[in-house]
C-alpha cells in the first residue's frame, strides 16, 4: 500500500477526486494517511474528515516565524510516515527540508500546460487568467514531480483543455478541473502505486 499524504489549501476538489478514484479503484494499492492544510478553514479538511481520514491544519499564523512554521510543517508530515506526498492545491512553498528528505516522493497538481503560465505568482485563478488575456486557445494541467524551483520538475502527465470564445477565468478554471485536473492526478497515483512511474 502506497501511504499517501495529501496537502490542501482550499476547496479540496483535487482531493476529493483521488479520495473517489480510490473508492472506485481507479487507484489501487494506496491509501490516504493523512491531508494537511495551511488554512484552518479549508473545506478540503471537512472533505477528509467525513471519509474518517485524518486531517490537520497547520497555520503560519500560529508561529511566530516561517521556520518555526516549516519545522511544524515538516514533523506533521514526518509524523504521517508517507511514501508519496501530493500536492493538491497547496498555495505554500515547501520547505526545502521537505524537498530535500522526500526528493522523487512528492508531485504537484499545476492548472496549465507547463512551461506555460506557471512558476512564482502563477497560481489558482491567476493562472486562467494569464492564460485568457495572452490569448491561448489551448490550455490544461499538468502533474509533475517537486524539485527546488517553481514547477520545475519532471512532468509525469499533462491533459490539454480547449479555451472558449466566451470563457472567464471561472469557467475555464472549471473545465480545466473537471476535463484535466481530476483526471490526470489519480491518474498519476495510481501510476506510482503500481509501480509504473520510475
Ligand atoms: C487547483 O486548480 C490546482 O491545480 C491549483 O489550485 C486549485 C486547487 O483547487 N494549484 C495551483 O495553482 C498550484 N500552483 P482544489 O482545492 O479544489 O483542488
Amino acid at each position: 500500500m502506497l501511504r499517501v499524504c495529501v496537502c490542501v489549501s482550499g476547496g479540496g476538489t483535487n482531493l476529493q477526486a483521488i479520495m473517489d478514484a480510490i473508492d472506485s479503484g481507479r487507484i489501487t494499492n494506496t491509501q490516504i494517511v493523512r491531508v494537511i492544510s495551511n488554512n484552518k478553514g479549508a473545506f478540503a479538511l471537512e472533505r477528509a474528515r467525513s471519509k474518517g481520514i485524518d486531517a490537520v491544519a497547520v497555520s503560519p499564523k500560529d508561529y511566530e516565524d516561517r521556520e518555526l512554521f516549516n519545522e511544524a510543517l515538516t514533523r506533521c508530515v514526518d509524523e504521517a510516515g508517507p511514501d508519496l506526498i501530493v500536492l493538491a492545491g497547496f498555495l505554500v512553498v515547501l520547505p526545502m527540508m521537505i524537498i530535500k528528505k522526500y526528493e522523487g516522493r512528492i508531485i504537484n497538481i499545476h492548472p496549465s500546460l507547463i512551461p506555460s503560465f506557471c512558476g512564482k505568482g502563477f497560481y489558482g485563478l491567476r493562472v486562467h487568467e494569464a492564460a485568457l488575456e495572452r490569448g491561448v486557445k489551448v490550455t490544461g494541467a499538468t502533474v509533475h514531480f517537486v524539485d527546488e524551483g517553481t514547477d520545475t520538475g519532471p512532468i509525469i502527465l499533462q491533459k490539454a483543455v480547449e479555451v472558449l470564445p466566451d470563457d472567464t477565468p471561472k469557467t475555464l478554471q472549471q473545465r480545466v478541473m473537471e476535463q484535466a485536473e481530476w483526471q490526470i492526478l489519480p491518474q498519476a497515483i495510481h501510476m506510482i502505486a503500481n509501480g509504473q512511474i520510475k
